[in-house]
């Protein structure tokens, strides 16, 4: 709490330097996934009902996600070891975490329109997969 009162009152003297917090903004943009991710994996499950073009600006929104997450150097900057629940890890094996941002942008990408159901959910399984490896290897849960 204390080092968000320091952030904050910095971010206010600096407020036209419009510095933001790198801590805040991942976790803002693993949040963002977290929602998308929920809501495609209930309409792959049936749970409710599959609509095309939710699916499509899901996977719109999944995109530009993907693409920030790939500047590692923004997001995970040296100075921001122990905030959050980014893991150490990420710092030791910058080209290993950089692999893997790449690797689940490149799968979003891939993921193309699916046409059902179904087709949902086989898309969605690769890009899944992307969250737990990646979870496993560089984030701690606090
Ligand atoms: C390239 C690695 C990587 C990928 C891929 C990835 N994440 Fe994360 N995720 C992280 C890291 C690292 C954190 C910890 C961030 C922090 O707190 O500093 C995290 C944290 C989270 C959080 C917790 C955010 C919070 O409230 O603090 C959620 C939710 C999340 N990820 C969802 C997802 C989902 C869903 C996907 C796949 C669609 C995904 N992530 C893909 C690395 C990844």
């Amino acid at each position: 709490m204390k080092k968000l009162l320091v952030a904050f009152s910095v971010a206010c003297i600096a407020a036209s330097a419009a510095f933001a917090d790198p801590a805040e903004d991942r976790e803002a943009l693993m949040k963002e996934r977290g929602k998308i991710a929920g809501d495609l994996s209930k309409m792959a499950k049936g749970e409710t009902p599959f609509d095309a073009a939710v699916v499509t600006a899901a996977f719109q929104t999944l995109q530009a996600n993907a693409a920030k997450g790939v500047d590692v150097a923004a997001l995970w900057p040296e100075g921001s070891v122990g905030d959050g629940e980014s893991s150490p890890k990420i710092w030791e094996d910058k080209a290993g975490f950089q692999a893997a941002a790449d690797k689940f942008k490149a799968d979003v990408d891939a993921a193309g329109a699916p046409a059902d159901a179904a087709g949902l959910g086989v898309a969605f399984g690769k890009i899944a997969a992307n969250c737990g490896s990646c979870h496993e290897a560089y984030r701690i849960k606090k």
